[in-house]
């Protein structure tokens, strides 16, 4: 008997020493921001801390936003997420230093190449900075603006097709889902500019490309534990390749790529478009340093100039209308500055014009200013680095966030921040501001490559729709807006219903 309560006994102490070494292993880190002197949050306890992240019912960019405004006059504080302490900068010097003076220290994002897991994520936003920046040079000159003006032709006729199905959408007189519309519109101008490939999706319901896409950023059950996976778990994430590889999209994408390469090349086609770019590429790898040009990482670049360069602007674009939709007295401005230029053009459309478009410029940058769809930017120290005019030293590897969301609502930056105002971006306004107080597209050498595409199609987008049309708010329309908190992108909760009306000639 007592040989059995010994036993007993000697079990339990096991027990209780583990479970104090597994507490001390989570919670030791938990001191890390002390140590750096730097303000921030101490969780509860580690479980907890796990527990709010997988059980968010907010994005982390309105997460933070809250931590934002509780340390307001602090140049920086810290945060964990899971066991991953993270610095989050606020004052926009600091912001710069990271994003361009010191960049070759803070080149990398951070995020990890699961390659096993998910073939596709060789991309250039992923990428380390070795393979990352051949890539780069190479993409660069396809998005000059003598490039975008080449593609003007494509981008109108994309809008041709948009004006149409408006019309048809508008004699339904039903509330019209201005996400799907603008996934749409983003998508055709995609296939053609940058594949070369007429998707139709407005007449083609059962277009593989305009359904891979919907399918890839849509909220579903795997589309959820993937995403909290690859932030929060990323090694068992990893693991998980072994198991549950990711073989739907690439094999989709890997078969676009080479067949389109393989009927270009056997009919001697040439278009200025991305997938030419890649074509040369893989002629002249010795353009590509020391990097090896594998077919895994061609299709993971046709990936991400798809995935990035069409939800983000048909997000914006859907955005753009909603607030219109909300304050008509701003789109009837807008509508008047779009009929001007065509009564001045003789009811022609260029890209100059565009440009020219001085108020839609401002109804575009307000849009990404209260809702921007990279949320946080992320970047990694590549060895120690002190903050300058600080006594904080972070150590090689740490994760940097800019919360661009808090800033771009921050009502000492922007007065009145959750209201829709254009005049944010009169010339003065922006004088009066810091540069790094508005960062959309991200700042510096890693900025977003395709910008001035994203601008170009979405403004095009925003033509084609208010010029012979109104959008007003109707019964289906989400007020208030919702932020979705199971997306990788900063973006609405479900659909953008809007009514839409044709307008007399
Ligand atoms: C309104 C439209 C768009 C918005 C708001 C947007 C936003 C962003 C942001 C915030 C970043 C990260 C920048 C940083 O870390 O400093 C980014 C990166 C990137 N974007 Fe965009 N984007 C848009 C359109 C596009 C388009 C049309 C394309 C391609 C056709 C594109 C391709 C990329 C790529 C490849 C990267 C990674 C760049 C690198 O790491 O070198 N984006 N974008």
């Amino acid at each position: 008997m007592q040989t059995i309560m010994v036993g007993y006994l000697e079990i339990l102490c096991g027990v209780t020493a583990l479970l104090l070494a597994l507490y001390y292993y989570f919670m030791s880190v938990f001191s890390f921001w002390e140590r750096l002197e730097v303000p921030g949050l101490k969780p509860a306890f580690f479980i907890k801390n796990i527990f709010n992240i997988y059980t968010m019912r907010l994005p982390v960019s309105l997460y933070l936003q809250n931590f934002y405004e509780k340390y307001k006059n602090e140049r920086m504080f810290g945060f964990y997420l899971g066991r991953s302490a993270i610095l989050i900068l606020k004052d926009p010097e600091l912001i710069k230093d990271v994003l361009v003076k010191d960049f070759s220290i803070f080149a990398d994002r951070g995020f990890i190449v699961h390659e096993r897991t998910e073939p596709l994520s060789l991309h250039l936003l992923n990428l380390d900075i070795r393979r990352w920046r051949p890539l780069r040079r190479q993409f660069t000159p396809m998005f000059t603006s003598s490039k975008l003006k080449n593609m003007f032709e494509q981008v109108l006729e994309c809008a041709t097709h948009l004006e149409k199905h408006l019309d048809k959408l508008a004699a339904r007189n039903e509330p019209v889902d201005f996400r799907d519309i603008a996934a749409k519109y983003t998508m055709d101008v995609i296939g053609s500019c940058g594949f070369g490939i007429n998707v139709n999706s407005f007449s083609d319901e059962e277009s593989k490309f305009y359904k891979i896409g919907t399918e890839y950023f849509g909220v579903c059950l795997e589309n959820m534990i993937r995403l909290k996976l690859r932030l929060y778990a990323t090694k068992l994430y990893d693991w998980l390749g072994y198991i549950f590889p990711e073989n739907y999209y690439a094999p989709f994408f890997a078969n676009l790529v080479t067949e389109t390469m393989r009927y270009r090349k056997e009919h001697d086609i040439y278009r200025p478009d991305f997938i030419q770019m890649l074509m040369n590429m893989k002629e002249h790898p010795e353009n590509l340093d020391d990097i090896e040009l594998t077919d895994a990482l061609i299709t993971a670049q046709a990936f991400i100039f798809f995935a990035a360069g069409f939800e983000t602007s048909a997000s914006t674009m859907s955005n753009a209308l909603y607030e219109l939709a909300l304050n008509q007295d701003i789109q009837d401005k807008l509508r008047e500055e779009i009929k001007e230029h065509y009564a001045k053009h003789g009811g022609d459309m260029k890209y100059e014009h565009v440009k020219g478009m001085k108020y839609l410029d401002k109804v575009f940058k307000e849009t990404l200013r209260k809702y921007p769809v990279g949320g946080v930017l992320t970047r990694r120290s590549a060895c120690p680095y002190t903050f300058r005019d600080t006594k904080v030293t972070i150590p090689r590897r740490l994760l940097v966030f800019i919360p661009v969301y808090a800033i771009h609502r921050d009502p000492d930056i922007y007065p009145n921040p959750d209201v829709f105002n254009p005049e944010n971006f009169s010339e003065e306004a922006i004088e009066a501001r810091h540069p790094m107080t508005y960062l959309p597209f991200g700042d510096g050498p890693r900025n977003c490559i395709g910008a001035r595409f994203g601008l170009f199609q979405t403004k095009v987008g925003l033509i084609a729709t208010l010029r012979n049309y109104k959008v007003d708010v109707c019964d289906k329309t989400m007020i208030p807006y919702e932020f979705d908190a199971n997306t990788f992108l900063l973006t609405a909760k479900g659909e953008i219903y809007l009514k839409l009306t044709k307008l007399e000639a």
